[in-house]
């Protein structure tokens, strides 16, 4: 057959993605599927049960990663990976990671069923804790596959209980034996959802980035004093969640500051002892910078640590600054890109080029091979909530625009520039 006829099966696709919705499934229509918990433990389990039904090889690394290999006619050649993550932010959508990993399988099943062996060999995978809102940082198995952060200090990365993620690794049973290393890739596609509002309000639905902002990840440590709320005059007070306010103000007012086309949030925050009667003594919060411009980035953050020195200075207060993650922004292979959009256009879908503000594994494999990704839209822009949302012809869309563009590059027999 002519594989450019070839199509996903959109009923098993979607059966699938029910399936493994199920679990961690919250009574808002979503899910909270957090890296390492029991809830990834079983839809990991289901990945590598659909994996072996197709007779793949499936290999567990060290991070935990799983990959189902479908070999082709020249194993020896660099191969071609797709995949993303089944963990999910806490009480989540069900589609952000799950529907590339299970695209990427469905693609695998597709050539399975019609006995289609390509030149390359293809891989399924799925990255442990891609969200990093559990064990910091983001991305944190991708960016050991690839070399960009150290196993050691991967697993003694700890959550808000003190179980640190090889603890936790271990604790589900997926902590393999593969070493967490690389191999030669001579194509990386990554499909998702948007998460944001662009593709859906021009009625697009294919979007084609062009690349991955950069992310910087810090946590910031306020020490004052706690004492009685009713004694002890205003003037004497070291209330480190009013230093901590005044800092979060500065982080909204960066970006502005430094021109713009960059965002920058606060969105996890720990006072003790957090009682009403008490003057607050420590604080922790954490800062997400975002910017095309990884400079800019930087700079954003020189004049933060500055204003947070003075503010603390001001308050009678310590401050400690960590450098949680640098993750360097993403520009994508212009001839995968090329790839995605004649594989758009030749299935008729609507497509345009967009910039992820969204960070993602392919941001780390982006640095060792020819990475790309595929976006479908979100509706209301809405997403690391239970509404996110994607219409499942999107959805659809989105796998056959991965079907056609692997098989572009799992067909090559030549490298890329
Ligand atoms: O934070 C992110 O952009 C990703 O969803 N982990
Ligand atoms: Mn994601
Ligand atoms: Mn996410």
């Amino acid at each position: 057959m002519d594989i450019k006829e070839l199509r996903i099966n959109s009923n098993r696709f979607k059966q699938s993605h029910d399936e493994i919705c199920k679990i961690g499934a919250t009574a808002g229509g979503g899910v909270n599927r957090v890296a390492l918990t029991d809830e990834d433990r079983q839809a990991r389990d289901l990945f590598v049960k659909w994996l072996k039904e197709i007779q793949c090889n499936v290999s567990i690394d060290e991070m935990g990663n799983i990959f189902g290999e479908r070999t082709g006619k020249h194993p020896e050649l660099p191969s071609v990976m797709s995949g993303s993550h089944l963990d999910s932010q806490p009480n989540a959508g069900r589609f952000d990671g799950t529907l590339g990993v299970l695209a990427a399988l469905e693609v695998l099943r597709t050539l399975h069923e019609n006995d289609i062996k390509t030149e390359r060999t293809l891989f399924a995978t799925n990255w442990t804790n891609e969200e990093g809102c559990r064990f910091p940082p983001v991305m944190v198995s991708s960016g050991v596959w690839a070399g960009a952060i150290a196993l050691e200090k991967a697993y003694q990365s700890m959550d808000n209980g003190g179980v640190t993620q090889l603890e936790a690794l271990e604790q589900i049973g997926y902590k393999g034996t593969t070493p967490a290393k690389n191999w030669p890739l001579h194509a990386y596609y990554e499909y998702h959802i948007e998460q944001g509002p662009i593709l859906e309000k021009a009625g697009i639905t294919i979007g084609i980035p062009k690349g991955i902002v950069c992310l910087h990840w810090y946590d910031i440590t306020i020490e004052g004093q706690g004492d009685h709320v009713g004694p002890t005059p205003m003037e004497v007070r070291r209330d480190a969640l009013c230093c901590a306010a005044e800092m979060i103000l500065k982080v909204k007012g960066v970006p502005d500051r430094v021109g713009g086309g960059m965002v920058a949030t606060v969105g996890e925050i720990h006072n003790s002892p957090n009682s009403r009667n008490i003057i607050p003594e420590k604080v922790h919060f954490t800062i997400d910078i975002r910017s095309w411009d990884d400079d800019q980035a930087l700079k954003a953050w020189t004049i933060l640590e500055q204003d947070f020195n003075e503010i603390a200075e001001c308050n009678g207060t310590t401050v400690q600054m960590a450098v949680t993650s640098q993750v360097v922004h993403a520009p994508f292979n212009k001839e995968l890109v090329l790839h995605i959009t004649e594989s758009a256009e030749a299935l008729g879908y609507s497509n345009q080029d967009i910039v992820s503000g969204a960070v993602h594994d392919a941001s780390y494999i982006n640095q060792i091979a020819p990475a790309a990704m595929i976006f479908v839209p979100s509706i209301g822009g809405r997403s690391h909530v239970e509404v996110e949302h994607t219409d499942w012809d999107d959805c659809v869309a989105g796998a056959n625009v991965l079907l056609q563009s692997m098989l572009k590059s799992a067909n090559e027999i030549w490298f890329y520039s």
